[in-house]
């Protein structure tokens, strides 16, 4: 899967694209990062990428000649297509199943906007996509693409174990249940037992029931969302109905009792 990362500071991708899972997906071609900088498209002697808002107000926007131009040139360097995504708070939330989405793609071009954002023209006419990685607001997108290409690199096909993203959190709704390493026993704390026993199917039922434990303890709102989509078994419902918690009536049927 091919990467295109547009930015005005291409540096900062230093590290956390060239270390690790990252650095081996890129040595075994499993993924390509192509870093572009949009100074490289303003045409000026400064090469001046932004300029001061029309209306007066704080800070600097994104002009609208070299971006555009960037993002027609990156688009037109290689045959496949991809979405033009910018990142921004002010975007669809991004999550595990848009990850998942994004990873059966080609190819993904995302646009890291700076200082108060970019032009608006480029929004409405280049952009295929806007997404936000939360509800706060960074100094620029290129924290944001990162967080982008390392949770969709990640389950591109060969890139990590694919057991590894079965039972992960946010693969079906559940959060994962917990890890434990050697030593068995370490400053008095034991590894649960049941995890020493070899018992694979002991182990795997122990598993499911720590992952209903989790999310009903830290996210509630999964598990009615993992009750909609018919993920919990007879053996899950029953486990947490023992726990206190109903699934929410859906689809408005009235109660007939
Ligand atoms: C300071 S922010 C601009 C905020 C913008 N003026 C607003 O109020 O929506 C600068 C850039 O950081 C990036 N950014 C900031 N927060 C983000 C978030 N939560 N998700 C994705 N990108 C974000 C965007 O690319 C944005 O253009």
């Amino acid at each position: 899967m091919r990467f295109d990362i547009l930015t005005l500071f291409p540096a900062m991708f230093q590290g956390p694209l060239t270390e690790s899972i990252l650095k081996r997906a890129q040595q075994a071609g499993k993924i390509a990062i192509h870093l572009h900088d949009i100074r490289q498209w303003a045409t000026d002697r400064h090469r001046t990428a932004d300029d001061t808002p029309y209306g007066g107000g704080a800070g600097m926007v994104m002009k609208a000649e070299p971006l555009a131009a960037a993002i027609r040139a990156v688009r037109a360097a290689d045959e496949q297509a991809g979405p033009t995504i910018l990142l921004t708070p002010d975007g669809e939330l991004f999550n595990q199943s848009i990850a998942r989405e994004l990873a059966a793609l080609p190819r993904l071009i995302l646009v890291c906007g700076h200082y108060e954002g970019i032009d608006e023209r480029v929004r409405a006419t280049l952009i295929d996509r806007e997404l936000s990685i939360g509800d706060y607001v960074l100094t620029g997108g290129e924290l944001a693409a990162m967080v982008v290409v390392d949770a969709v690199a990640r389950l591109v096909p060969g890139v990590i174990d694919s057991e590894s993203i079965v039972e992960e959190s946010h693969s079906d709704f559940l959060l994962e249940y917990p890890h434990y390493t050697r030593p068995a026993v370490w400053e008095g704390l034991s590894v649960p037992p049941v995890l020493l026993s070899g018992h694979h199917g002991e182990i795997a039922r122990w598993r499911r029931a720590e992952r209903l434990r989790r999310t009903l303890a830290r996210r509630p709102d999964l598990l009615a969302r993992a009750a909609a989509a018919g993920v919990l078994t007879k053996a899950d419902l029953a486990l947490l109905a023992g726990w206190g918690w109903q699934p929410p009536h859906l689809g408005g049927e009235e109660d007939t009792d």
